[in-house]
């Protein structure tokens, strides 16, 4: 019998690649392959985002080119299973029944791990969708196969959800409440994957500062108890977590800046924006002031963390004035990365009904200027990186023959032509040129 293939689309988060890895990790162990284009696929499959207007409408696009080629492949006599998965199934599941009818199934991200079974019923149920978008009682973590090392870095998911309700958010809508995976098990999977080759853990969660797994005495830990945990693994080398909330960083995590030398010097610490008027209606539970004092401690227990964010302009309400706040705080911090949005409306979250919608056309125009001021910071710290020597961990190959791209202990990508026998390694590299977004570098010795 000829072996079936998968091809997975992924749009949005980290979050959602680590979901797609493990989808992948389902699909090998019930015999299927990966290929390499969706016309080659038995079972196409598109892991989708719901945060912003444009990811979730592209979905539907996509659905319809996967359409056409279910139907070439059925002249030439092959089935083929077309699946959403994600984000965007646990809020628009009628919208999909109803835009993408042709859909074998749709199973939201708390539910993939019932995957065997959703592919088992399609056998059975020809023509009618599966669609599963329970907030189910067991946690997918406890059903999922082993996943395995790529090498040089590896993600593991320890929280999922969120409980803050951000007015514009759908997160908690989509993801659930929090959840935070045990302790054992995060160290189970950290210790496997550092014993197969991984020398970079980052650990991820949509809260991941929130973290409140329980040890094996029943007792609840938090992110920082969970780090120094991780931080004594033998023949790890690096340690990153993502993403998260201001008002939840502690005096312990603040702590572990200071004592873990492995905890990189990097942050992703979204602000959203320098109003505190557009802070509250946001319903962040943080303003300025509180943000750039826990910026301030972060770096006084390391005086090399740099700082990165996301920012959100064109809220209802953000006036000249609000707007100007966010250029200053970006003024004040100097973040050396950022992403930023502007607003989106999204269905059933508090901000979609708010009065006071601003403009698309004043929206675009600040995202602009914020942007502008954004990358002149990231370029600037891109550009005082020329000329040291910094510790590289390469995991990707360049365009290339002998292209490696690595990163930089501050996330900058860099590339670097050495031979292919530094790939998942971490080697000492200096810089020798830099744009906005990547550095080039030479071996250094
Ligand atoms: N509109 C624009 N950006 C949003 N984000 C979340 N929801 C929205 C929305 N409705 C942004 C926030 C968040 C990031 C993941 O996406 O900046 O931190
Ligand atoms: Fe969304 Fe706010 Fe939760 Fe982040 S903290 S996932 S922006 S609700």
């Amino acid at each position: 019998m000829n072996k079936k293939h998968y091809y997975i689309k992924t749009f949005g988060c980290q979050m959602n690649v680590y979901d797609s890895e493990r989808i992948a990790n389902i699909l090998e162990t019930l015999g299927y392959s990966p290929a390499n284009t969706p016309k080659a696929a038995d079972l196409i499959i598109f892991n989708t985002c719901h945060i912003r207007e444009k990811a979730a409408e592209k979905v539907f696009s996509d659905l319809g080119r996967a359409y056409n080629i279910k139907q070439e492949r059925a002249e030439e006599g092959k089935d083929t299973i077309i699946g959403v998965m994600g984000c965007v199934v646990q809020a628009e599941d009628e919208q999909i029944a109803k835009r993408a009818p042709f859909v074998d199934f749709a199973t939201g991200p708390l539910t993939y791990h019932r995957l065997p079974e959703i592919l088992a019923k399609i056998g059975r149920k020809k023509g009618h969708p599966v669609i599963d978008t329970e907030f189910p009682v067991e946690s997918k973590f406890d059903f999922l196969p082993e996943n395995h090392s790529t090498g040089g870095c590896s993600y593991i998911a320890i929280q999922e959800g969120c409980n803050n309700f951000c007015t514009y958010c759908v997160v908690p809508y989509t993801r659930g409440v929090e959840c935070s995976r045990p302790v054992e098990d995060v160290l189970t999977e950290a210790k496997r994957l550092v014993s197969e080759g991984t020398l970079e853990i980052n650990l991820l969660g949509q809260n991941v500062n929130s973290y409140h797994g329980e040890d094996k005495n029943g007792k609840e830990r938090n992110l920082a108890y969970l780090l120094r945990e991780i931080a004594q693994i033998d023949g790890l080398q690096r340690i990153r977590y993502t993403t998260s909330y201001p008002a939840d960083v502690d005096d312990d995590l603040v702590a572990c800046h200071h004592d873990l030398k492995q905890l990189m010097p990097y942050l992703h610490l979204p602000i959203q924006s320098g109003s505190d008027k557009i802070l509250k209606a946001m319903n962040r539970r943080h303003n300025s002031a509180d943000y750039l004092r826990v910026v301030e401690k972060l770096q006084n227990a390391n005086p090399d963390l740099r700082m990165s964010s996301d920012f959100i302009v064109g809220f209802p309400g953000e006036d000249d004035a609000d707007f100007q706040a966010t250029l200053d705080i970006v003024n004040q911090v100097k973040f050396i990365q950022a992403f930023s949005f502007k607003y989106s409306r999204r269905a059933g979250t508090p901000a979609a009904v708010m009065k006071n919608q601003v403009e698309e056309k004043v929206k675009k125009e600040r995202l602009d200027i914020l942007q502008d001021l954004l990358f002149s910071y990231q370029r600037k710290f891109n550009e005082a990186s020329v000329g040291k020597v910094m510790p590289v961990l390469f995991d990707m190959k360049g365009r290339h023959a002998g292209q490696l791209i690595g990163r930089t202990p501050y996330m900058q990508n860099l590339h670097a032509e050495i031979g292919k026998e530094f790939l998942n390694k971490i080697v000492n590299v200096k810089v020798t040129e830099a744009t906005t977004n990547s550095l080039s570098g030479i071996k250094e010795g």
